[in-house]
């Protein structure tokens, strides 16, 4: 997958795995990952698939209705993608904090709804619940900040309220974080997710 790797300054640090929204690139999200952690080691990806013309991790039938089929096959693709990178550039598998916003977000979720051990933690901004007909992996002791937004019309609050139960379930410590500005990814929301992070 189209990538950027950043090489941390300690290597005890986690990888932070960068997942834009659609529309976005491998370049949106690499100031919050040095705000986040400027330490640490940076893997950010771009999505493979393209809705006329705008990157994004899976394919949609429409505005917050997934194509399942993809998103299972894209799911896959990235996790075994993170495994290659980790061997490619030399950092820990088992060290890697995701940081997704929207479709990113989304994805970033489903690794953890596919797999045990995918991600050591993840911060998901405005994320859906990527799907409601499947049985949760083991989660115990993954930690999880989700940021969402009181009045996001594109992911409603009661997907971010689901996602906290489904994933509290499965036995992830998640922190469900509220902010007032729709969809946008805020400042004070990155802020609460470098407190959250800088107690992991
Ligand atoms: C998605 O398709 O993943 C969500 O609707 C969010 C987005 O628009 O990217």
């Amino acid at each position: 997958m189209k990538h950027i790797f950043k090489q941390g300054t300690n290597l005890s640090k986690s990888t932070l795995l960068m997942l834009h929204g659609t529309g976005g690139n491998e370049t949106d999200l690499l100031a919050i990952a040095a705000h986040i952690d400027p330490e640490a080691s940076v893997l950010s990806v771009r999505g493979n698939v393209s809705e006329n013309g705008m990157p994004r991790f899976f394919k949609r039938l429409s505005e917050g209705i997934f194509d399942m089929e993809d998103l299972k096959f894209r799911t896959e693709e990235l996790y075994n993608f993170i495994g290659q990178a980790a061997e490619e550039h030399g950092f820990d598998r088992t060290q890697v904090v995701a940081i997704g916003y929207s479709n990113g977000a989304n994805i970033a979720a489903n690794l953890l709804f596919t797999y045990t051990g995918a991600l050591k933690g993840a911060i998901l901004h405005h994320p859906m619940v990527p799907n409601r007909h499947t049985d949760l992996p083991d989660l115990a002791n993954t930690p999880v900040f989700i940021a969402a937004g009181t009045n996001d019309p594109i992911c409603p609050a009661e997907e971010s309220i689901d996602l906290e139960k489904l994933l509290s379930n499965a036995g992830a410590e998640v922190e469900l974080h509220w902010e007032n500005f729709g969809h946008q990814l805020t400042m004070p929301e990155v802020e609460a997710a470098k407190n959250w992070y800088d107690k992991l």
